[in-house]
């Protein structure tokens, strides 16, 4: 009981505390730190199947659990732009409107109940919960997936459930969050359960591998990762969930389209009915090369988009097949980008291979190379970026940054720059000098990942 005043606590894990107790006065059973993650490199390729290189960061929420008073979750935090919630136990699939905080709470719970992780009886034990964070929402250091593993791991700690491995319960949350709404992929569930201090991970999907690699000086100390943020605010789950569930369905009928057409081209692609993800064809038994792969999609996507007719048309579909691929996604005004949208997936998991080298040898030019590479296509092909983060990107560069992109999902956010580890002091200044404005600059420590405390 003690150990929860402990000063070796941070201030939020206090704070997540003293709120439970002055809301439920009890004490907690649980308290869980998950933490945020940026994106060192690998923007959107995790659901296709490619490879990432995030790591976890210091600032994360903490919640502070116990096993509730009957079939009912009752949820508080410390932010009062989350307001309090209560939830009955069968109403737990009744999601609110987007964007509301509880739906991760229901996600992560109904996640564990469809995986066989949280049975009836746990969920008619129903919880209580407090949450205190210093980690910011919406500025794409995935705040909303680390509530939601937050949330997981409080429900199988205070129903003391048989523990389970991070990597499938990574796999669990991720499919978990479709929930609410965001057709997301693994990365940011991985790297908050499996994060490791002064690494970043080196995630693979389909299946699910996480390694570790240090962060290593070369001829060059590791640099300091700077993030500005951009005052662009957007909620995947809220606000940008159109915007970003558009790119996964645009590679996924990208995938259609190439399988269907390569059926034609049987001197240069092989049989490819079994392949799923757009990484199945770089991986055994394919293994084609990623250079391969691209000279294929130049010459089968012949249009740089496609409207609904001329997809329908190609892959020989009715209304109704339609409806139920594309989840009745709105038709976009500008058409579907087949080709731009794959070209950034496969060079930019070529980028995280060369990026992962890199980081193993210390090769920090070489990274500052890739990071610029990954935010030219992140802009242009994937089309994922906004003027405000553009304008970090040209004062990052004015300001001594060897190298800035957006991180995680984009349309706003943040923008992680690469500063050399001497040019600490003058960055922070520089920038807001630049821009004749304040700015938030936080220091991004690559951390522990999530822990029961
Ligand atoms: C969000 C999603 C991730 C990933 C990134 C983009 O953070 O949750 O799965 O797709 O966007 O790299």
């Amino acid at each position: 009981m003690l150990a929860y005043d402990s000063p070796t606590l941070s201030l939020p894990a206090r704070t997540s505390v003293h709120l439970f107790r002055s809301t439920f006065g009890c004490e907690p059973q649980a308290l869980i730190r998950a933490p945020g993650r940026v994106n060192l490199i690998g923007e959107h390729t995790d659901y296709n199947g490619l490879p990432v290189l995030p790591f976890a960061i210091a600032q994360s929420h903490y919640v502070a659990a116990a096993v509730g008073q009957g079939p009912c979750f009752e949820l508080i935090n410390a932010d009062a732009q989350f307001p309090a919630k209560t939830i009955a136990a069968d109403a737990l699939p009744a999601f609110s409107a987007a964007g509301q905080w509880d739906n991760y709470f229901r996600a992560a719970v109904l996640g564990l109940r469809d995986a066989g992780f949280l049975t009836t009886e746990h969920l008619a034990g129903g919880m209580q919960i407090a949450v205190a964070s210093d980690l910011p929402s919406g500025v794409g250091l995935s705040s909303s997936s680390a509530l939601v593993v937050a949330f997981a791991l409080a429900a199988l700690s205070v129903h003391a459930c048989r523990s389970v491995h991070p990597v499938p319960l990574a796999e669990i949350l991720a499919e978990a969050e479709h929930y609410v709404g965001t057709r997301g992929g693994g990365m940011d569930q991985t790297v908050c359960l499996l994060g490791k201090k002064a690494h970043a991970i080196r995630i693979n999907f389909f299946p699910l591998e996480a390694e570790p690699i240090p962060f290593c000086a070369g001829s060059q100390p590791v640099p300091r990762i700077c993030l500005s943020d951009s005052g662009v605010r957007v909620e995947k789950s809220g606000t940008g969930l159109l915007r970003y569930n558009r790119r996964p369905l645009e590679c996924r009928l990208a995938l259609e389209v190439f399988r269907r057409r390569a059926a034609s081209m049987p001197d240069r692609l092989p049989p490819l009915d079994s392949i799923r993800h757009w990484g199945d064809l770089v991986k055994p038994p394919i293994a084609l090369s990623h250079k391969a792969v691209l000279e294929a999609a130049a010459a089968i996507f012949d249009h740089p988009s496609y409207s609904k007719s001329d997809l329908l048309r190609i892959l020989g579909w009715g209304e109704g097949t339609w409806a139920d691929f594309t989840e009745s996604f709105p038709e976009p005004a500008d058409g579907f980008k087949l080709h731009p949208r794959v070209r950034h997936v496969m060079e930019e998991g070529r980028r995280v291979e060369q990026a992962a080298d890199a980081l193993r040898a210390g090769d920090w030019p070489t990274m500052a190379k890739l990071i610029a590479a990954s935010h030219e296509s992140c802009r242009d092909l994937y089309e994922i970026s906004c003027p405000e983060i553009e304008r970090l990107i040209e004062t990052g560069a004015n300001a001594g940054a060897t190298a800035s992109r957006l991180t995680g999902a984009g349309f706003g956010g943040c923008v992680l720059h690469l500063v050399p580890a001497d040019a600490c002091g003058s960055f922070d200044n520089e920038m807001r000098r630049q821009l004749g404005r304040d700015l938030r600059l936080f220091e991004a420590v690559p951390s522990q990942g999530a822990a029961i405390l």
